[in-house]
C-alpha cells in the first residue's frame, strides 16, 4: 500500500516553526510522506498561532480555503493544532465542524497515533490535556532537524510570567527547562548532521534553569553549547529585560560564538503602562541595559517588540514609548496593536481607545522605526564583516546571500562562493530590510565577530 502523504501549513512564532519541523519528523517516522501541495495530501495539519486576535483570524479563514477540498476529496483529514487549538479546543469543532482531529500545545507526540484512531474509528478527536511530564517533552526532541546550516533547539518550554496580554502561559502551560546534558546532546548530534548556527529559543531564556531548579545557569548553558565542536554561531531567543544577567550580558564579549544581536522585548515605553502590563521593570532600567550591552559589545543588534493602545494607554504614555525608541535607536522592531485575548488579565480592562487611534498610533511608530533601522543599517556601511554564505539570493543574479553576525542580512556578487562559507564582505550599502556588499577579499574583518 502507498504511504499517507501530510502538508503542515504553520502560523506564528519561530517555536511553531520548530515545532512543525519535530512533528513532520515525526510523522515521517510513522510511515508518512511529505508533500510540498494540500491538494495532493491524504492528511493537512494546521500548526496555529493564537498571540493576536488576527491570527486566530487567519487561521480559521484557511479552514474555510481547506473545507474545500475535503468536499472534493471526502477521505481527507484536517488536523488543527498548536496555541490556538489549544486554547479554542472543542471549539474549533463548533466553528469548522470539517475538522477531524483538534491537537494542544502538549500533544505532538501523540499525533501519528491520534491520525490513526481518526482514520480508523472514523470520529473526531480533540486532545488539548496538559502534561507536566518532563520525559514526554525529551522523546518529542529526539525528532528536531536542522534546516541545513541553522537548527533551533528548545531550551526551556511554557511561561510562568503572565503578562497581563498575553495567552502565551494560558496555552504553553507552566514553565519548565529541559536538561542541560539533554540540551548538549541534541546540539551534538545537529552539529554532527551539519548544522553550524544553533538558536536556543524559550519563551524567556533568561529564566532556564529555575523551574526544575537546576544546576545550570542559561549563561553556562551558552557556553557548554559553545564548547561543541562545529558549532560556529549561537543566538537565542527570547530574553526578557528583568531577568537578563550580568553573566550573560558579560557573555556577549567573552565568547566569540555568541553572535552581537540580543532580541529583548520592551512593550512599552511608559513605566506606568509596563506596571499595568506586569512586565517588572521600568523604561531607565531597560535604557541601563542597553547601554551596558552596548558598552561591552559596542555594535551589538539590539531589537525588541512594542505594543500600542495597550489599555489605558494615552498620548502622553504613548509619547513616552517614541521617546525612548529615540534614546535607543533599535536596529529592528516588531510592532502590534493591542488585542484582548482570552483569560488574560488585560481582556478584564476597559480598552476603551478608538481603533483608529490605535491605528494611528502604529503608523507612527513604524514610520519612526523606518528610519533608525535604516540608520543602524547604514552604519555599517564601509564595514568587513564576516557573512556566513546560506545560498543563492532571491535578488537574482549570481548574488548569494548570507548574514552577518548581527544577523542582517547581506546580498552580494561573488563567484566561486558556496554555502556554508564564512567570508569577509564589505558592507558596500544599506536598505531597510538588507545590506547590500562586495567580497572583501584578503582584508580581514574589522569589529564584528
Ligand atoms: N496584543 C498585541 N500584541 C501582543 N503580543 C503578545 N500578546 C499580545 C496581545 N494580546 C506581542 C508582544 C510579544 C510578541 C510576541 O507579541 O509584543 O512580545
Ligand atoms: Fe507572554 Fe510575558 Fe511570557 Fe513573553 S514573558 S511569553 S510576553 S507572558
Amino acid at each position: 500500500m502507498e504511504s499517507l502523504s501530510f502538508f503542515i501549513q504553520t502560523f506564528g512564532c519561530q517555536m511553531n516553526d520548530h515545532e512543525s519541523g519535530v512533528l513532520a519528523h515525526l510523522l515521517e517516522g510513522a510511515g508518512y510522506r511529505e508533500v510540498p501541495d494540500p491538494a495532493e495530501a491524504d492528511v493537512i495539519l494546521v500548526n496555529t498561532c493564537a498571540i493576536r486576535e488576527k491570527a486566530e483570524q487567519k487561521v480559521y479563514s484557511q479552514l474555510g480555503r481547506y473545507r474545500s477540498l475535503k468536499e472534493s476529496r471526502p477521505g481527507l483529514v484536517l488536523a488543527v493544532g498548536g496555541c490556538m487549538a489549544q486554547s479554542e479546543g472543542r471549539r474549533v469543532l463548533s466553528r469548522a465542524p470539517f475538522v477531524d482531529l483538534v491537537f494542544g500545545t502538549h500533544a505532538l507526540m501523540d499525533v501519528p497515533s491520534l491520525l490513526g484512531r481518526v482514520r480508523e474509528q472514523r470520529r473526531r478527536i480533540v486532545a488539548t490535556e496538559v502534561s507536566s511530564d518532563p520525559s514526554r517533552v525529551e522523546a518529542l526532541y529526539a525528532h528536531s532537524r536542522g534546516l541545513g546550516l541553522k537548527a533551533f533547539v528548545t531550551v526551556m518550554h511554557g511561561c510562568d510570567n503572565f503578562c497581563a496580554y498575553c495567552v502565551v502561559p494560558h496555552v504553553r502551560g507552566r514553565e519548565m527547562s529541559r536538561p542541560a546534558s539533554e540540551i548538549v546532546a541534541e546540539v551534538e548530534r545537529l552539529s554532527a548532521e551539519g548544522v553550524v548556527e544553533v538558536t536556543l529559543l524559550g519563551q524567556n531564556v533568561n529564566s532556564y534553569g529555575q523551574k526544575p531548579q537546576g544546576d545550570t545557569s542559561f549563561a553556562e548553558l551558552v557556553r557548554r553549547v559553545a564548547a561543541v565542536e562545529g558549532v560556529r554561531r549561537i543566538r537565542f531567543t527570547t530574553s526578557h529585560p528583568k531577568d537578563l544577567s550580568e553573566d550573560l550580558i558579560t557573555l556577549f564579549a567573552e565568547e566569540t560564538k555568541l553572535m552581537p544581536h540580543i532580541h529583548l522585548p520592551l512593550q512599552s515605553g511608559s513605566d506606568r503602562i509596563l506596571r499595568a502590563m506586569n512586565r517588572g521593570y521600568t523604561s531607565a532600567h531597560y535604557r541601563a541595559l542597553v547601554e551596558k550591552l552596548r558598552r561591552i559589545v559596542p555594535g551589538i543588534a539590539v531589537t525588541s517588540d512594542l505594543i500600542v493602545g495597550f489599555p489605558g494607554e494615552t498620548e502622553g504614555d504613548f509619547e513616552a514609548t517614541l521617546r525612548v525608541m529615540a534614546e535607543i535607536v533599535f536596529d529592528n522592531l516588531f510592532s502590534f496593536k493591542f488585542s484582548p485575548r482570552p483569560r488574560t488579565a488585560a481582556a478584564a480592562m476597559i480598552d476603551a481607545l478608538p481603533a483608529g487611534v490605535k491605528e494611528e498610533r502604529l503608523q507612527r511608530l513604524q514610520a519612526l522605526q523606518r528610519e533608525h533601522t535604516l540608520q543602524r543599517n547604514q552604519e555599517l556601511v564601509g564595514r568587513i564583516c564576516t557573512v556566513l554564505v546560506e545560498g543563492a539570493s532571491r535578488v537574482g543574479g549570481a548574488q548569494w546571500t548570507g548574514r552577518t553576525p548581527e544577523n542582517k542580512i547581506v546580498n552580494f556578487p561573488g563567484p566561486g562562493v558556496g554555502v556554508g562559507e564564512e567570508l569577509a564582505v564589505r558592507i558596500a550599502g544599506a536598505r531597510i530590510n538588507s545590506l547590500v556588499g562586495e567580497l572583501a577579499g584578503a582584508e580581514a574583518p574589522c569589529t564584528c565577530k
